[in-house]
């Protein structure tokens, strides 16, 4: 069951990256619907585990993408699928395990029908479509892409473990918000890498990260971190402003969205506070 929550959470992340590749619309949307749907594969195996007491962790192996052609990226998904297939059998919930099997049946129909085309996503183009950025935005551009989709990843899943391994209603909408919101950074921030043709795959996140055993200090490390998130999105819609309206006010959107985290994030943070001050 371990083995089936690794591999699949690998299998999300390679589908996933696999829809920031693909430049064919359809193609392109498919591989996020089944990237989702892998995710939430994911979130019921580890509740699953949770139930029946089992330790687990969110370690998985490196996840290679370079490819050339995106047909090399979706035989990989397939033999993945493959893999998971052969592992659900770990799986004692039936109902869940018969859920699984019939959804990873489906959906290596359809990902062995995906047309093939080429790839650029690694080209290292570093441009942004037609937008003519200087050498330091670009730079800037760069660095904020590579640690921000990692910081999204990170927040993703330490969100959903903390979700997972709460039923306090109040907290759990919180914490439900930040993961969704950060879904939403992360592929626009992992779409932009691949424009630039410098996508990759977020590093594994140490367990230390998200078995928070001190919330009240989780929280305030968090809304110290959102706030430096929010200066670097301004700094950066700062560095792009002269070469690009578009990108300067699409930071900016990205920078106010923080601020609704920071707000959560003390709402979350007073709850818990003067919950213990109920005591
Ligand atoms: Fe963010
Ligand atoms: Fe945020």
């Amino acid at each position: 069951m371990k083995k089936l929550l690794e591999k699949t959470h690998e299998a999300w992340l390679a589908t996933l990256m696999t829809a920031f590749m693909a430049k064919n619309a359809k193609s392109k949307q498919t591989l996020f619907e089944f990237s989702d749907i892998m995710f939430r594969h994911f979130t019921w195996i580890e509740h699953d585990l949770i139930v029946r007491g089992m330790d687990y962790d969110y370690d998985r192996d490196h996840i290679p993408i370079k490819v050339e052609r995106l047909k090399t990226m979706t035989d990989n998904l397939l033999s993945r699928i493959s893999d998971l297939e052969l592992l659900t059998i770990e799986c004692e919930d039936e109902n869940l395990r018969h859920r699984i099997e019939s959804d990873l049946s489906y959906i290596s129909k359809v990902i062995a029908s995906i047309p093939d085309e080429s790839v650029e996503a690694f080209d290292m183009n570093r441009k942004y479509g037609d937008v003519e950025l200087s050498r330091e935005a670009t730079d800037a551009l760069t660095l904020f892409l590579f640690e921000e989709s990692y910081k999204e990843y990170e927040l993703i899943m330490i969100y959903n473990y903390l979700k997972a391994h709460s039923d306090d209603e109040f907290i759990n909408r919180i914490f439900q918000i930040m993961v969704d919101e950060s879904f939403f950074h992360l592929r626009s921030f992992c779409q932009m890498m691949s424009d630039m043709g410098i996508l990759g795959v977020p590093r594994v996140i140490h367990r230390s990260l998200y078995s928070v055993e001190d919330m009240e200090s989780f929280l305030r490390d968090g809304i110290e971190e959102e706030t430096a998130a929010k200066e670097q999105c301004r700094e950066l819609s700062d560095a792009v402003a002269a070469d690009s309206e578009e990108l300067a006010s699409f930071f900016d959107f990205i920078n106010y969205q923080e601020s609704y985290h920071i707000d959560l994030m003390k709402e979350a943070l007073e709850y818990y506070t003067s919950s213990k001050s109920d005591k």
